[in-house]
């Protein structure tokens, strides 16, 4: 019986993953390389020191740990700027409907972010209050695809991995939902997330109900 949900952020409840995107494209812009969009789909739910490893390796390069931490911080503080001037009204469509299904069945709910800077954006959007636990990047030692972050989250809600539904919009999410043994929601293409137990285009196009019934 399913007792809880976990959520991831990026790209799940608010989209922040194009900000990602693009102060990564950026830096890769400053080193002479280019990444696409596709590229970027192996980035998302990744920490932002595996991020960095594999645009370096795309781009054939190999920097000193010095310079590594440099370019790191540098695309936190483009990231930053980026998402400074958000707000409630980014909240993705659905989102607050679907929550309000969520309280009305008693379900428990949780975050699992690999970002660090997850409970800003939390607070910028005002939904710091709609999770029961909130795991973020600064809580684990390793990053999606890696179970760590869902894992926790349920122990901190005291439910079973089984008890679980993982809402994921992230190849390497989806992945780590299902090494931590929880029902998955891919949200996005089912071509790219075809390891989920369900696919669908975002939160706005499902219910709880049928949530529910998939996982029965
Ligand atoms: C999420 C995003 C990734 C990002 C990671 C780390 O998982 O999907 O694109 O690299 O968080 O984020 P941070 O804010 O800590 O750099
Ligand atoms: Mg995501």
């Amino acid at each position: 019986q399913i007792k809880a949900f976990l959520f991831d952020l990026d790209g799940v409840i608010v989209d922040t993953a194009i900000y990602h995107y693009q102060a990564w494209k950026r830096l890769a812009n400053e080193l002479g390389f280019d990444i696409s969009e596709e590229f970027n789909e192996g980035l998302k739910g990744v920490s932002r020191t595996d991020s960095l490893d594999l645009i370096l390796a795309h781009g054939g390069l190999t920097l000193s740990d010095e310079k590594k931490t440099e370019l790191a911080a540098q695309k936190n503080d483009w990231y930053l700027e980026l998402v400074s001037r958000m707000s409630s009204n980014d909240i993705l469509p659905g989102v607050a409907t679907f929550f309000s299904q969520v309280r009305q069945a008693g379900l428990k709910t949780a975050l699992g972010s690999v970002s660090k800077n997850a409970p800003l954006i939390l607070e910028r959007i005002g939904m710091t209050d709609a999770f029961e636990a909130i795991i973020d990047g600064t809580k684990i030692s390793k990053g999606k695809p890696d179970p760590e972050v869902f894992t926790k989250g349920a122990a901190e809600l005291g439910v079973s991995p089984a008890e679980c539904v993982v809402f994921e919009d992230a190849v390497a999410g989806v992945e780590a939902g299902k090494r931590g043994g929880m029902f998955v929601v891919g949200l996005g293409s089912p071509d790219t997330l075809a390891q989920a137990d369900l696919v669908a285009p975002s939160l706005e196009s499902l219910t709880v109900e049928t949530v529910l019934t998939a996982c029965s």
